[in-house]
């Protein structure tokens, strides 16, 4: 057994495997050999999912919702069964959605949930599976960042806190973890082609637009929204960067996808702080003219 399929036959969880870039790394890893657990909470999707790959001994879906701790515990013992007690050798903390919106039209019910899911849902599904890996002496975490937990844009600020959490969060387990022989990766994609834009366009719906003070931007949202899909990568990009986590030697602790993204981060983090502000208020027109005319 050459090294490399020593490693593509591990056993590898993800979470939000129903849609996106979770469901297309769980077909690429099944692919490769791995044997995965595809976890989510929409169990119709899971099932055809099953018989895309069609083969149990390579993917079985599993319900699994991240805010849940009694869903988490039901996974855990499930694999547990699965595994003969061995559990998983790799985490993909994927499951998360954006909410998008000004931060005064966010309340603390949408705010909190934001980072029940993108954060304390992260943090519980690691707290759960980790010990199998401690007791190995061997693991693999990559987290589903994003660029947004680098940079943060305006009416992004909910998300964008979230993100710059599991960048924290990441760092301090990769040190954390590494002398249990277990490896933290964050991945950091920029705009990717899957539902999160239209889920992240549906948090805006759910706002009262006509009473915000930035209604005038509220709504130009959806002219705003597909220029920007315009800029959209496609998930293998992302998939690729999450195998690299996973399986090679020597994985790096952040992946930004597509890689000519880091030029953009050098570039902002270059950039004084209130020229940057100056540049991405113009690009979403906050300025007084368009808001506060009578002031
Ligand atoms: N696409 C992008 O432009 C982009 C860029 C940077 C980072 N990301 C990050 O990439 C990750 C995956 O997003 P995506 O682009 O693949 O978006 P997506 O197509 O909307 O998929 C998101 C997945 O997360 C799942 N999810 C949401 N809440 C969950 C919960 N409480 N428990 C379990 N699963 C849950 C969704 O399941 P349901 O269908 O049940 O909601 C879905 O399977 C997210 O963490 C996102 O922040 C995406």
């Amino acid at each position: 057994m050459s090294p490399s399929t020593a490693r593509t036959e591990r056993t590898v969880l993800i979470t939000g495997a129903t849609g996106g870039i979770g469901r297309a790394a769980a077909v690429h890893f099944a692919a490769q050999g791995a044997r995965v657990f595809a976890t989510g909470r929409k169990l119709d999707l899971l099932e055809a999912l099953e018989k895309e790959v069609g083969d149990p001994a390579r993917l079985q879906g599993l319900a699994l919702d991240v805010n849940d701790a009694a869903s988490i515990a039901a996974a855990v013992a499930k694999i547990d069964e699965h595994t003969d007690g061995a559990g998983i050798d790799v985490l993909v903390n994927n499951a998360g959605y954006g909410l998008i919106g000004p931060l005064l039209d966010i309340n603390d019910e949408r705010l909190r949930a934001q980072f029940d899911t993108n954060v304390f849902g992260l943090m519980a599904v690691t707290r759960a599976f980790v010990p199998a890996m401690i007791r190995k002496r061997r693991g693999r975490i990559v987290n589903v960042g994003s660029i947004a937990g680098r940079l943060t844009m305006p009416f992004m600020g909910a998300y964008n806190a979230s993100k710059f959490a599991v960048e924290a969060l990441s760092d301090a387990l990769r040190m954390e973890l590494q002398p249990f022989g277990i490896d933290v990766s964050i991945i950091e994609p920029g705009p990717i082609a899957t539902g999160f834009s239209s889920t992240s366009m549906g948090t805006v719906g759910e706002l009262d637009a006509s009473a915000s003070l930035y209604a005038p931007i509220l709504a130009e949202a959806d002219k705003m929204h597909k220029g920007a899909d315009r800029l959209n990568s496609p998930v293998e990009v992302v998939v690729r960067a999450i195998h690299e986590a996973a399986f090679e030697d020597n994985p790096r602790a952040r992946y930004v996808v597509p890689g000519s993204l880091q030029a953009v981060i050098w570039a902002a983090k270059a950039t004084p702080t209130r020229l940057l502000d100056a540049i991405l208020r113009r690009a979403l027109g906050l300025t007084a003219k368009k808001l506060a005319p009578s002031v």
